[in-house]
């Protein structure tokens, strides 16, 4: 069973698609962080955003995997360095480009093979996972989206002012919704939440429940 969760950045998807999957024993994916750890490869070779065979073959000789809550990227520890301020300048212009996109398409369908999953992203009800049982978009208020980040970043002690992030989200909301190929946007069987006025908790549950609306009376699930 797959729950795809999409939405824009600071809509609360991590916290709370890690914390279905944690209530309902099931395989947490984040494929931001594919992309983040992709973005971290090709600025450190030094790959050239505008040549798509560089890019192609570069992705060729990557390796990302995801061992106990932590991403590896070509073996190396990088889950603090996909986090960087200096990676989510530079992400979208590569989730943007269509041959990422067409080669990390398998490896996002293979990580969740066999298994109970809740995935997370931007295109997981639309094109990675069109048939994704229970699928959510969440939403929130671009400046409460902000200052969600803002704290986020001055809680793992880095600099940012609150005016910055917010342009920040700003434009890669922009690039990710207006890109030729997967764009950020909701499936027409999607059900919506906003989060801007509600706790964490709350939508967890909201979520929890369509799973098992979903599989009531089918034996699937016991609430
Ligand atoms: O969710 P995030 O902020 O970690 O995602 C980082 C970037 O990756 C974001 O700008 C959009 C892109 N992304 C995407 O295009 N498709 C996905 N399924 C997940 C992320």
């Amino acid at each position: 069973m797959i729950v795809a969760i999409d939405g824009p950045g600071g809509s609360g998807k991590t916290t709370v698609a890690k914390l279905v999957a944690k209530k309902l024993g099931f395989f947490y994916l984040d494929t931001g962080a594919i992309y983040r750890a992709l973005t971290l490869k090709l600025m450190k070779e030094g790959v050239s955003l505008n040549d798509p065979l560089a890019v192609s073959q570069a992705i060729d000789r990557t390796s990302i995997e995801f061992r106990d809550d932590r991403v590896f990227l070509d073996g190396e520890d990088v889950t603090l360095a996909i986090r960087d301020p200096e990676v989510d300048r530079v992400v979208s212009l590569i989730a943007k480009i269509p041959v990422v996109r067409e080669k990390l398409l398998p490896l996002q369908r293979e990580l969740v093979k066999g298994r109970n999953s809740v995935v997370e992203g931007r295109d997981m009800g639309t094109v990675v996972f069109p048939e994704a049982e229970v699928k959510v978009f969440l939403t929130a208020s671009l400046s409460e989206r902000a200052s969600r980040r803002w704290r986020e970043l001055l809680s793992k002690g880095k600099d940012a002012s609150l005016e910055d992030v917010l342009n920040d989200l700003k434009r890669r909301d922009d690039i990710d919704s207006n890109r030729d190929v997967a764009p950020l946007k909701v499936a027409p069987d999607a059900v919506i939440i906003d989060t801007t006025y509600k706790s964490v908790d709350e939508v967890v549950e909201e979520v929890v429940q369509l799973v098992l609306q979903r599989y009531k009376g089918s034996g699937f699930l016991s609430p």
